[in-house]
């Protein structure tokens, strides 16, 4: 028996399962789905299987759950998919940025974005990185209650800005953060909701929102415009985008380079700034965890400013092991889609073109057969390297396949520095020690904002 043979013989052949393998109507589901809808997902994954189909009307919507069917959608048939081109209200917001696009117009993009995420492109922005969360800490004082989801998200959006584009939105564009929030979270109600008004009406909500999108794109054009007048030139992600060339040697247009602009903008600060918020909430409710990364940074570091090479896994590897397992715990990105664009075979059955996909981080990490005890925060899981290579698919908060995050690299590396110099100058304890709740909107917040008395070190 061949060796690919062999893997698809020992892969489980799990037969779909139906929503009456639950307790629920379809009309349960959604009522459920829209109340709950982490703890929904999960109950219907735990209760009918790894491959649950539903009929939404006419539109079959599978939940894949296990990581071979995921990693055929995502990896091995991901040609068969296209990503569904999500609400309108977004689009209008992101344009045809990286998120929004498919096929050969995405492809092209990419193809010139991906430079400027480089591993070692990323690693010369390490001292911008450390500037900023420097000039960010300098704020604090010692023996205040701070909220922390406030401070990462204005931070990790400061971060974004300076080393994605060379803007200092805390001068420039105070509010650019503000506007963007507003806009993005108009864009998760409106999708939501059953009932809306038009989004030409000129209710409160619309008129904030068209309100948003206009300051943001008179910031990212000033930004942009800005830019062709800087002495010296910078080597940034704006500069990498400005100086690209298509196959057919041409360059991005100022439409293209305002959608990938927003898009970068807000793909890059939003899911960095709450995977480090739910970091601070983890680690003030695990002192244990907290100190032995203290320990880990203070031996390695010996109190100087850390580096790109420095948080390399190799070097740092409890910090990496709580990056990851917070990013286990906390999946900003919670849910993904795609829609077979052909007939495509998962599992032991063939289902036809336009079968909605959907696939959870939430739900497969939190899968006792994956990660066992799932709902414990345990950053050793990480260190042990048969845990990091079992099964590829069963850890994806980056996603996998050719649509990985473009932004990895620089996630990464931003949340490290960040938590190790805030973990050098200051120590915190949660003002309140209430379970976490978590707000699934276009990534998963916390519900409440993270307070903490921070106390110089
Ligand atoms: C903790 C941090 C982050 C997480 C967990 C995360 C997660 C993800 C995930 C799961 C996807 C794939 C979605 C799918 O396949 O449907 C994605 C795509 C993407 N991410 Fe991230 N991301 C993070 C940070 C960033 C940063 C810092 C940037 C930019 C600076 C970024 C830019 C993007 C873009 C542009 C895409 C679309 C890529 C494409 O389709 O080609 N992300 N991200």
């Amino acid at each position: 028996m061949s060796e690919a043979q062999a893997s698809v013989a020992s892969r489980p052949q799990v037969k779909p399962s139906s929503l009456s393998r639950t307790p629920w109507s379809l009309l349960d589901l959604y009522r459920r789905l829209d109340r709950d809808p982490l703890g929904t997902l999960t109950d219907v994954a735990r209760e009918a299987g790894d491959i649950v189909e539903f009929h939404a009307g006419p539109i079959r919507v599978l939940l894949l759950s296990g990581p071979d069917h995921i990693a055929d959608v995502l990896v091995k048939q991901q040609r068969l998919f296209v990503k569904p081109r999500g609400p309108l209200v977004a689009a209008r917001v992101l344009g045809k940025g990286l998120l929004t696009t498919e096929g050969p117009v995405w492809l092209r993009s990419r193809r010139m974005i991906q430079p400027a995420f480089h591993r070692q492109t990323v690693a010369r922005m390490d001292s911008a990185i450390v500037a900023m969360t420097e000039r960010h800490l300098a704020r604090w004082r010692d023996g205040e209650v701070r909220d922390l989801t406030e401070d990462m998200s204005a931070l990790a959006f400061a971060i974004a800005a300076d080393n994605l584009f060379g803007a200092d939105v805390d001068r420039v564009h105070p509010d650019l953060l503000k506007n963007l929030t507003r806009a993005m979270r108009h864009a998760h109600h409106r999708t939501k909701a059953i009932l809306r008004w038009p989004g030409w009406l000129p209710t409160p909500n619309n008129r904030a929102f068209l309100l948003a999108v206009r300051q943001l794109d008179a910031a990212v054009t000033d930004m942009i415009g800005q830019r062709s007048s800087k002495d010296p030139p910078r080597h940034d992600v704006l500069a990498t985008l400005m100086a690209a060339r298509d196959a057919e040697g041409k360059p991005l247009t100022t439409q293209e380079l305002r959608d990938h602009t927003h898009t970068l903008l807000l793909a890059g600060h939003e899911t960095t700034a709450t995977t480090l918020a739910w970091m601070w909430q983890l680690l003030g409710s695990h002192p244990d965890a907290h100190r032995q990364l203290e320990q880990e940074l203070d031996g390695v570091l010996a109190g100087a400013p850390p580096t790109a090479a420095d948080v390399d896994p190799q070097r740092l590897p409890y910090l990496n092991a709580v990056i990851a397992e917070t990013l286990r715990l906390y999946p900003p990105v919670w849910v993904m889609a795609r829609r077979a664009a052909a007939p495509v075979e998962l599992g032991t059955h063939t289902y036809p073109a336009g079968t909605w996909v959907v696939m959870s981080p939430w739900v497969v990490h939190r899968d006792a057969r994956f990660h066992p005890n799932p709902t414990a925060f345990q950053p050793e899981r990480w260190l042990d390297a048969g845990h990091r290579h079992a099964l590829p698919l069963s850890y994806f908060p980056f996603g996998a396949g050719p649509r990985l995050c473009i932004g990895r690299p620089f996630a990464l590396t931003e949340m490290a520095l960040v938590a190790a110099i805030l973990l050098q100058r200051f120590r915190f304890t949660l003002a309140a020690q209430r379970p976490a709740e978590v707000e699934p909107l276009i990534t998963l917040r916390p519900k409440h904002a993270i307070r903490a008395t921070v106390s110089a070190r």
